[in-house]
Order: structure tokens, then sequence, then C-alpha cells
């Protein structure tokens, strides 16, 4: 088989077979495929696509690259959930006590921030003491125990992705299809989980910019889980506005932790419930109106929190933080950001939050290594809302003055106030099934 013909198969829209897909995989992983070869045939796919039977033969072989976890050690159906990524994104830290304390089994492997997007395992790191890092051995026991951890990914699993990952964001092959259904189930599936429950997200402030893409990306997902034996499932969110009040590690922590205790209900914790009991209902809890009962209750009677605490505890963090969220880190300076003219709250461009928030220290980039936990923005507003001139819309949460100064200017322009209030829209677009 030569390199050569298969990239030129794909610019030319030929389809390769499972055995050349795996060649290509396997001879990447194992470095025997220079970079610049692999950088054309990515370039490839993302001018030209592949087939359903390519998409899934890539996944395949991605998982395939490393280890897989086997977590039959569990002895219950295990349910795993992965959102594409967006800014506010905290529903992980949501899901994971409430479908425990309804009986479910969430293991959990998360990731750090990627570009403008936050990660999960960012957000734990601002729990003091909170370790992400366990032998797998002790992760099963965990979950067998507490109903949930979330710790980030170890081991060999998909050495593929890793590398492809790496070259796709050095060579503007990021936004495929394709690619990123290989990328994210390949890892979902190593995990192992018995049932999947994907959040794809879609707007500004996500990877697929449009429903018709979103929707495509989660068909193509869904297909590769069920080929692969799995139970799995779609829904389509929107990313056009920050997911709930709070974007930044520790400030998103608390959200939580309101949320939990029973203190706020928003767009966030009705997200939070509806992931929540669908992933009860794949794990076979209950028809879909009883798993939402079951949520609901979970928090309205404090057992999530309790589970919250509970992960914490077990994960070494310090579990007073779900009744003190003082005991969270807090920014040095806090400057408020005020409405310039009066109307009506009517967008708020994700993106361009996750980048102020990116400059405020919340997140990693090319210059600075270290991410300041307590840094963010918290809205006091939400889309819809009326607004007077002078209104305090936001707190900006900085180390410095001018870090707040330049994350001011930066959320001017994400913020638009309008005279026509805006039309409600639904947080959920749709759901995308598979075979269960
Ligand atoms: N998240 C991933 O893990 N991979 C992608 O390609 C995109 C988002």
């Amino acid at each position: 088989m030569q390199i050569y013909d298969l990239i030129q198969k794909t610019r030319r829209k030929e389809s390769l077979s499972p055995e050349e897909i795996k060649f290509l995989v396997n001879g990447f992983t194992e470095n025997q495929i220079p970079d610049y070869m692999m950088s054309a045939w990515l370039m490839a796919v993302c001018c030209q696509g592949l087939t359903d039977q390519e998409t899934v033969s890539l996944t395949l072989a991605m998982r395939d690259s490393g280890e897989c976890l086997d977590l039959s050690g569990i002895g219950e159906i295990t349910v795993d959930k992965h959102s594409t990524g967006g800014i506010g994104d905290k529903t992980t830290l949501l899901i994971a006590p409430i479908v425990a304390a309804c009986g479910g089994f969430v293991p959990k492997m998360s990731g750090r921030g990627l570009g403008f997007t936050g990660g999960t395992i960012d957000k734990l790191e601002s729990i003091p003491g909170f370790s992400v890092e366990m032998p797998v051995p002790d992760f099963i026991r965990q979950v067998r125990k507490i109903g949930c951890a979330v710790i980030s990914q170890s081991g060999n699993l998909t050495p593929a992705d890793k590398k492809i990952y790496a070259l796709r964001n050095l060579t503007a092959t990021v936004d495929s299809i394709p690619l990123i259904c290989s990328s994210i189930m390949s890892k979902k599936l190593a995990l192992g989980a018995d049932c999947i429950l994907l959040d794809v997200k879609c707007g500004n402030g996500a990877f697929m910019k449009t429903p018709e893409e979103a929707v495509s990306l989660a068909e193509a997902m869904v297909r590769a889980g069920n080929l692969a034996g799995k139970k799995c499932r779609a829904m389509i969110t929107d990313m056009n506005a920050p997911l709930g009040h709070a974007v930044g590690n520790a400030l998103e922590v608390e959200e939580v932790i309101y949320i939990l205790q029973g203190h706020e209900e928003n767009a966030l914790s009705d997200l939070a419930l509806e992931l929540s009991a669908h992933m009860l209902e794949l794990s076979g809890k209950g028809d879909l109106q009883t798993c939402r009962r079951m949520a609901s209750e979970a928090v309205a009677s404090g057992k999530a929190l309790e589970k919250l605490g509970a992960m914490i505890e077990a994960q070494g963090g310090d579990a007073s933080v779900t009744e003190d969220t003082n005991k969270l880190p807090e920014a040095k300076c806090k400057k408020f950001f005020q409405a310039e003219t009066s109307g009506y709250l009517s967008g708020i461009h994700s993106e361009k939050v996750g980048l102020a928030c990116l400059e405020l220290g919340a997140g990693k980039t090319a210059s600075r290594q270290e991410i300041d936990h307590s840094a963010g923005i918290v809205f006091l507003h939400d889309i819809g809302d009326q607004i007077k001139q002078g209104e305090i819309l936001a707190v900006i949460h900085g180390s410095s003055d001018s870090l707040c100064e330049q994350a001011e200017s930066r959320l001017r322009e994400a913020v638009r106030i309008t005279e026509q209030k805006p039309e409600k829209t639904s947080l959920i677009y749709q759901t995308v099934s598979g075979i269960s």
C-alpha cells in the first residue's frame, strides 16, 4: 500500500477500505508516515469528506490504536456524556452527581480547555485539593461506590487521536465532520461505557455553527457508536450565548453549587436536568418522564449536592466548598460591566466572551501556561431581560485592573442591547436517536 495512492484516492473522492484506513492510522501513530503526508490526507478529508463507512472505519482504527478500558468491574450499566465544547459549559459537574444520586453510574474522563472553550478538568482543579489523576482500578472502585468519578484522560488511550489532533491544530484541519466524529467517538469508545449521550453544541461559540452541520455531526457520531455496539443518542443544543451565568473555572464551580443547592434555576439547570434524564433512560432507569422526575427530585432533595461532596472528598478535595463557596479561589480585582444604553439584552456572543476569559487568564495560551482559576465573568442578566442604561450587566474577575479593563472592551463587542425584545428560543434544538 502506498500512502501517496491513498491521499490521491481521498482527494478524488474514491473511498478507502477499512484496511487502508487502518494502515494510515497505525502507520502515522507508529511514526512510519511523516507529518507532511498525513497532513495532505487530512486536508483531502476536509475538502472532500469521507463516506459513512470510512468515518466508522477511521473511528474504530483510532479506538484500537491504544488500550481500551474494561469497566466490567463496576458491575452495572455505565453511562457517559460528551459535549463537543462550548463557553460556560459546566454540565458535566451537574450531570455526574445528579445521575449518581438517581442510582446511575457515570465513569467520566474529561479534557482541559481547548482554544477559547473551557475544560471540565480545569474547572475541577479550582476546588482546593481536588485530584484529577487516579489509577484506573481506583477510578472503577470510586464509580462502583459513589456512582461517579471525573478524572483526566490517563493511560495509553487513543494515541492516534493525540497525534492526529495535534497535527490538525497546526494545519487548519480541525473543523471537519468525519475528523471531529472520529476524534470524539474513538475516545468515548475506548473509555468503555455502555451508553453514550452526546451534547452537540451549535452556534457561534461551537465548532458547528449551523443546526444542519450539528445534525450531520450528531448523526455520524451516533452511527459510529451504534456500530461499535453502544447505546448512543445525541442532543443538539444552543451555543450562541454562554451556558449559564458564569464563565471561568472557580466561578463555574460556584454556579454548579448554587444550582445543586436549589438557589438558581436557569437555562443551564434545565439543560442539565434534561441531559441527566436522557442518561438515566439510556441506562434503563425508567421512561423519560420518570427519569425527568427522578433528576428533579435529586436536586430538590439535596441528594445531588451530597453526591458532589462525596465525589470531591473521594478525589482529595475540600468537600466543604459545597456548603461554603467562599473557599474557592477569589480574584484580586473585580470590575462592574455597565450597560451603555437601555433596551433588551438580546445577545451575548459566546466566542467573544470565551476570548475575553482567556485573556483574563482563565485558560492557557501560547504565551501563558498557568491558569488563573479565579478569573472569569459572571453575567447578572439573561437574554431577553429589560436593561436600563448604567445597570450592571456582568462582573469581571481578574488578577489586575488592566486585565479587567482589557476584558471590558472585549465584552463591549460581545453584548448586544436592542430596542426590540428578542424572541425566546429553546436551548435544545433536536434529539438524534440511535438504535437502543
Ligand atoms: N473535541 C475533540 O475531542 N476532538 C475534536 O476533533 C473536536 C472537539
